[in-house]
């Protein structure tokens, strides 16, 4: 069952994480230091994104989630959320056949009900077609935020259940944003904050962190493997004790 909480049982770390999740930072800093306007940095970001892609379809991650509008961005001046807007747009027109031939499903995630209805139907129609591919599922958190995801989840659970009061993790998890994706085993934020910034709030319980000052336009294949081999180094013990974990037991 994939929405079993990954902490229930002793895992094997595999060599490669299986789910990487980025809160992609950085982009505004990267492009004020070199005297240009913010939007330079999101451009710039948007190829480090392929870059990144692609290492990962090379490394046997399955799963990649990038964190590239959170809910509290609308705060931005407008300017600024329009032009990421019609980033995503473009994106969106010239990726998706380019991922599909690669085959890499796409999958959306957040209240996509706030965006311009032909984004909604561009995001349909991009996860319809990609529906059924295997090699890497790359899932863009938009307008996402993990206070949301916990309780839109919540809302579905208790309809889903009339007149029952007491829940459990286990009936909470398949409403999730992210049901289709195990939890996150790496965690990566660029841009030198320390903070979850409203991200998987659920999904981040148990997921190894890792933080650079990189900044997000200069993260590189070399980054990600970086932060792999941070990853690598770590034991997990899901609240065991270090023996239990050599022991599997
Ligand atoms: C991340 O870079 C991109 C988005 C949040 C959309 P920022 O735009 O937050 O860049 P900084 O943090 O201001 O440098
Ligand atoms: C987090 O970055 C959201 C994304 C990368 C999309 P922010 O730049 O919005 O985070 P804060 O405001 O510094 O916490
Ligand atoms: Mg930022």
């Amino acid at each position: 069952m994939i929405f079993k909480s990954s902490t229930t049982a002793v895992p094997d770390v595999p060599a490669v994480p299986r789910h990487v999740a980025i809160i992609m930072d950085g982009n505004g800093r990267w492009a004020t230091k070199r005297l240009l306007p913010r939007v330079a940095g999101h451009v710039k970001g948007v190829e480090a994104v392929r870059g990144v892609v692609e290492a990962c379809v090379l490394r046997g991650v399955e799963y990649l989630t990038l964190f590239a509008f959170s809910s509290e961005n609308w705060r931005r001046p407008a300017e600024e959320v329009s032009l990421l807007m019609r980033l995503f747009v473009t994106a969106l027109e010239r990726e998706v056949s380019k991922m599909h031939a690669n085959d890499i499903r796409l999958k959306v995630v957040g209240d996509l009900s706030r965006f311009d209805p032909k984004l909604q139907d561009m995001i349909a129609n991009a996860e319809r077609k990609t529906a059924g591919n295997k090699r890497l599922t790359v899932s863009v958190c938009a307008n996402y935020g993990g206070r949301w995801d916990i309780m839109q989840a919540t809302s579905k659970m208790i309809a889903n259940h009339p007149g029952v009061t007491e829940f459990t993790e286990e009936m909470l998890a398949p409403h999730l944003a992210m049901a289709y994706a195990p939890e996150p085993d790496l965690f990566i934020r660029t841009g030198g904050e320390e903070r979850i910034s409203n991200f998987l709030l659920w999904q981040l319980a148990y997921s190894e962190l890792y933080f650079t000052d990189t900044y997000w336009p200069d993260f590189s294949a070399d980054s990600l493997d970086a932060a792999i081999a941070s990853y690598q180094a770590r034991e997990r013990r899901f609240g065991r004790t270090g023996e239990q974990v050599a022991n599997k037991t």
